[in-house]
């Protein structure tokens, strides 16, 4: 079996932090989110893996290299314009080969990995093995509705009117029959060829797509609000082993629960850092800090004071404010400062696209 991770597409929800690199190398407890569904093809005994590159793409050869650090041997197929999950497939053809293979959107974490699909694919010889899983406003998502078989009666790309709450999972197992009827495909109305085509085609015409159901947490990361909820999921749910302490904290300082932080950084005298909380390396944590929970902060960020909760700060941050900082994502190098000179005030350097929320 083959991996195919799909790291292309203009990543719009998420800008500016996508004006300057990839949005699947945004961290997630301090790992680029790309490298979870890595893992997981890992897992999945997956040896080849095939990353499909878009518009931007910034940071992933130089993160995954050739995928040795992951056990895994990495090439990469340039999609371009992103026109769609089905063209993803299609431009990496000869990659493919005559073998089945794991798609995973780059974006989706999924917290059951891919024993589920494994699994059904083994247990039958289906055409193709997909995951729905129930959501509260399926419009934006893939839709399936199913017959009490389990078998597929619609699926519809983003419907207006859904016809159940089962939302496509962006991870799907397929065998080569699905290359013949993607060649089959036109663009859909909104110029792309779509995945949803090409599982209803499939199912109709062999009447062997398997629908899973998942029942563990599930994220799409295409918007902030997502991006954060994965950061606060992942970091509840890692071992305790994920939070090793190499930096040096003072004796004076606050660790409560699970925190990790990296070689080099140091937490000072008076500073508090609340677990589940991940530092990078090389971070300095002032006296008049109170770090966490769920917070990720990157290799050599600096938070001097100020209280953050529930926040992504990346490499090179830093922050030095007397203020309580909530649900965000501070890109690297950013500084948020005390403005000492006059005329007093608040005083702003913000790319495109920023959001302040005072
Ligand atoms: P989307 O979230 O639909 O698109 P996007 O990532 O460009 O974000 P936005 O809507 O904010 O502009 O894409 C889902 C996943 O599939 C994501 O990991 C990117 C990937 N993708 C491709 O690699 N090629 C494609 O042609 C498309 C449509 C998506």
């Amino acid at each position: 079996m083959k991996g195919l991770l799909l790291a292309g597409g203009h990543g719009t929800r998420l800008r500016p932090l996508t004006f300057t690199g990839n949005k699947h190398m945004i961290p997630i407890a301090n790992r680029p989110m790309l490298y979870y569904g890595l893992e997981h093809l890992k897992q999945a005994g997956v040896s080849e893996v095939a990353v499909i590159l878009g518009p931007i793409t910034e940071g992933i050869r130089e993160g995954i290299g050739d995928g040795r650090q992951f056990g895994l041997r990495v090439e990469y197929v340039t999609q371009g314009e992103p026109l769609g999950l089905a063209h993803a497939v299609k431009c990496a053809r000869s990659f493919l080969g005559d073998d089945p293979f794991l798609m995973y959107l780059g974006d989706n974490l999924l917290e059951d990995g891919p024993g589920p699909y494994l699994d059904a694919f083994r247990s039958g010889s289906p055409s193709a093995v997909v995951g729905a899983t129930t959501v509260r406003d399926p419009s934006h998502y893939g839709v399936v509705e199913l017959d009490e078989q389990g078998r597929i009666v619609t699926i519809e790309e983003k419907p207006k009117r859904p016809r159940s709450h089962l939302a496509l999972v962006g991870v799907y197992l397929f065998t080569p029959e699905v290359h013949e009827i993607i060649d089959g495909l036109s663009p859909s109305a909104r110029g792309e060829l779509e995945i949803t085509d090409a599982i209803r085609a499939l199912s109709e015409k062999t009447h062997r797509v398997r629908v899973i159901r998942l029942s563990g947490w599930w994220k799409d990361t295409g918007q902030v609000a997502d991006i954060l909820e994965a950061n606060e999921r992942v970091l509840a749910t890692r071992p305790p082993s994920f939070f090793e302490v190499h930096g040096e904290v003072h004796p004076g300082a606050r660790i409560i629960g699970h925190v990790g932080i990296g070689p080099g950084s140091v937490v000072e005298e008076g500073a508090t850092v609340r677990g589940p909380t991940v530092v990078g390396a090389n971070v300095r944590i002032g006296a008049g800090a109170y770090v966490g929970p769920f917070v990720a902060i990157g290799d050599g960020a600096t938070v001097r004071q100020a209280e953050i909760d529930r926040s992504i700060l990346m490499e090179n941050a830093t922050v030095d404010l007397p203020t309580r900082i909530v649900d965000s994502i501070i890109g690297r190098g950013t500084s948020l400062r005390q403005r000492t000179q006059r005329p007093a005030g608040q005083s702003f350097v913000l790319g495109d696209s920023s959001q302040v929320n005072l």
